[in-house]
Order: C-alpha cells, then sequence, then structure tokens
C-alpha cells in the first residue's frame, strides 16, 4: 500500500512522529531549559484527538508511527491509546528515556509496540544524574533490562554524544550494547533552543570520529539495513548488535526525509530544523468526525514541507522551539 502523501521534492511521507506531551520525568542538559514551563491543559490534544489525528495518517498510507514526547510514557493513560493505535495497519514504536519501563515495557508489547528506543548517555550514576539533571541510571538499566525481557522485536539505544561530557564513554556503551544484544546509535546534537549548560560548537562529536574510534576496537562493517529513520548502521563480527550514527551535521540525510511530525498541540510540523506548520487541532476540534477535511489538510501540507534543515553548530540557534517539545 502506498502513500499518498508526497512534497515537492518528490518526497514520499510514510512515516508520522506524533509527540503526546511536552512533559519529562528527567531534563536532560540538551534537550530542555531547566526551568522549562509546560504548555496548559486546554493546549493539549486529549488522547481521543490523537487517535483521530493518527489514524488519519494511516488513512492518507502512512505505515510508521513512532510516540515520543517529551517522555510519551508519562502521559496520563498512554497505553490506552497505545492499545488503540497497536489496531491501526501501521507499525507502531516508542522513543523513551526507560524510567517508567520497568512497570510498563510488557504491557508495551502485548499493545503491539515493536520496536523500543532507549536515550542512555552514562553508564555512570554521577554522570548520568548531571547530564539529566537527577536522573536516576539505575531506574533506567531496570527499564532496558524490562525492555530485553518484554519480547520486542528490537530495542535501540540513543547516545548523544558530547565533547567533554560523554565521547569517552563511547566504547564503553558500545560493549554494554554488545552484551545485552542491543541496536546503538550515536547522535549528533541539533541546536534546538537556548541552552546554558555547554556551547554546542565546542561540544560537537562528528560521527567519524566515532566510527573510526570505534573500529579501532571492533572492525565496523557499512550495513545497508535501515529502520526507517536517518540511522547509518554498521554491524560488528560476531555480535547481533548494529552501531548506527545519526548525522545532521557531518552526512545530511534531509534528501531521503520520509517523516512529519505532529506536536502534542496539534501542529502539524514539516521538518524538524524549520518551524513551516499547519494547525491540525483547530481542524480536529472546529470539525469533529469530519475526516475528509482532515485529510485534505495533511494532504495540502506536504507542499510547504522544507527542503533540509540549515543548523549551524557557530551561532545561536535559529530554532527556539526545544527538542522536547517534539521528541527528536
Ligand atoms: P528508527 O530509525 O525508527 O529506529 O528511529 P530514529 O532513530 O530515527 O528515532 P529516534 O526517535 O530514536 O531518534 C533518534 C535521533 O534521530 C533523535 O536525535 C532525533 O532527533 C533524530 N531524528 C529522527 N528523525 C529525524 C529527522 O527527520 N531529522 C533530524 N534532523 N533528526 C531526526
Ligand atoms: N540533539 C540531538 N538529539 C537530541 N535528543 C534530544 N535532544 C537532542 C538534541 N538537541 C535525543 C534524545 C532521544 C531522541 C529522541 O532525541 O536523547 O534519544
Ligand atoms: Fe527531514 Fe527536516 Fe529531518 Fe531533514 S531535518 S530529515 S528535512 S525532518
Amino acid at each position: 500500500r502506498g502513500t499518498l502523501l508526497q512534497d515537492r521534492f518528490g518526497r514520499r511521507i510514510d512515516y508520522l512522529r506524533l509527540s503526546v506531551t511536552d512533559r519529562c520525568d528527567l531534563r536532560c542538559v540538551y534537550c530542555m531549559a531547566d526551568d522549562m514551563r509546560f504548555l496548559p491543559h486546554a493546549e493539549v490534544l486529549s488522547l481521543e484527538e490523537l487517535y483521530q489525528v493518527a489514524a488519519g495518517f494511516v488513512r492518507l498510507g502512512v505505515n510508521k508511527i513512532r510516540l515520543t514526547g517529551g517522555e510519551p510514557l508519562v502521559r496520563r493513560g498512554i497505553l490506552t491509546l497505545i492499545e488503540r493505535l497497536g489496531q491501526l495497519p501501521a507499525e507502531l514504536v516508542l522513543t523513551t528515556n526507560g524510567t517508567q519501563l520497568p512497570q510498563m515495557a510488557h504491557e508495551l508489547a502485548s499493545c503491539g509496540v515493536r520496536r523500543l528506543n532507549i536515550s542512555l548517555d552514562s553508564l555512570r550514576g554521577d554522570r548520568f544524574r548531571e547530564l539529566t539533571r537527577n536522573g536516576s541510571l539505575d531506574r533506567v538499566l531496570a527499564g532496558i533490562e524490562a525492555a530485553r525481557s518484554s519480547g520486542f522485536t528490537r530495542v535501540k539505544l540513543n547516545t548523544v554524544v558530547l565533547r567533554g561530557r560523554n565521547e569517552d564513554e563511547v566504547l564503553d556503551l558500545v560493549d554494554f550494547a554488545r552484551r545485552a544484544s542491543l541496536d546503538i546509535s550515536f547522535i549528533e546534537e541539533m541546536p534546538l533552543g537556548q541552552i546554558t549548560e555547554h556551547d554546542r560548537g565546542e561540544s560537537f562529536c562528528s560521527s567519524d570520529n566515532l566510527r573510526e574510534l570505534i573500529s579501532s576496537r571492533y572492525p565496523l562493517y557499512p550495513s545497508t539495513e535501515r529502520t526507517g529513520g536517518p540511522s547509518r548502521y554498521y554491524r560488528m563480527a560476531g555480535s547481533d548488535t548494529r552501531i548506527g550514527f545519526i548525522s545532521p551535521h557531518s552526512h545530511n540525510f534531509c534528501g531521503e526525509c520520509n517523516r512529519v511530525r505532529v506536536t502534542v498541540e496539534g501542529r502539524l510540523l514539516l521538518c524538524l530544523g524549520n518551524e513551516h506548520s499547519v494547525d491540525l487541532r483547530e481542524i480536529v476540534r472546529r470539525y469533529p468526525g469530519d475526516v475528509g477535511r482532515l485529510e485534505r489538510t495533511i494532504m495540502a501540507a506536504m507542499a510547504i514541507k522544507p527542503e533540509r534543515h540549515e543548523f549551524k553548530l557557530d551561532a545561536e540557534p535559529q530554532i527556539l522551539r526545544f527538542m522536547s517539545m517534539t521528541g527528536g
């Protein structure tokens, strides 16, 4: 089944990233301000409205939905939404910080979530606490363990690598992923929102350097495998772990973009690195049940999808929206 969604550059859009809350129980330094204010209730789509939006995209041919946040698992009632989304003819996947997995992993798997991506930037408790502004590493490790034993097809770790903060743990993280048979993606930090903890230009770590570093311990073989996102994978001998690199700065991947986002305010955001958007909340609230209008609005929005991001690391961030508004 093909998608009806295509932009003016001929890119076919079959992947929706749906943010179900702007809230999070952690405060990762690259993702949020520490005095972050959250959206008032009236601005936030209800679970029913989120479902209507997702179902609209699936009718138009989207075959993959990734739930994001903030932290998607802190949204009250999220499992009831996940259960309904699990019945749509699309792959349902989720990106999480892992803190809620000890009690939720099993049920997520039985609701039809196929793959999980879990953020993990450090294996050292004190450092993890600093990077997340007071998160518990033990809890996330317990969450990863719960995910491993709950029958997902695949579990991937996500590490945002920052020079001077966690780049010295890259090999330890690779070893951790190997021992646990998990995939792991290393991510170049993107400049969304104004942060004060570090200078994004100075903390930049290029994927090529990391690839070289990892190759010195484990020769890496490029793999053609793809998971539908920007990660480019490598394999190692004697391990089923895939090492991914997400390189918005060093290897632009926008030419192959297949995705759009919807924020929890119902803003259809056509590119992570631009503000072009269309208000779907107004459509689902003003014309409830008018699925034709919703579908036409989504289709028309594809015309304003920008060609690519223009992220710059040596300037003030152009995008003031924090990553926590879109889940990446
Ligand atoms: P899968 O390929 O399905 O495993 O997902 P993913 O790795 O693309 O998704 P995830 O939510 O785990 O995000 C990992 C990183 O990729 C985050 O830093 C996202 O911001 C980044 N990312 C995902 N999609 C895009 C995109 O379209 N553009 C940019 N610039 N970054 C993206
Ligand atoms: N740059 C790159 N990745 C980020 N993430 C959060 N903020 C940023 C940023 N500024 C990552 C999280 C999570 C994924 C959804 O996005 O660590 O793994
Ligand atoms: Fe697509 Fe924009 Fe991400 Fe590039 S930055 S891959 S165009 S969403």
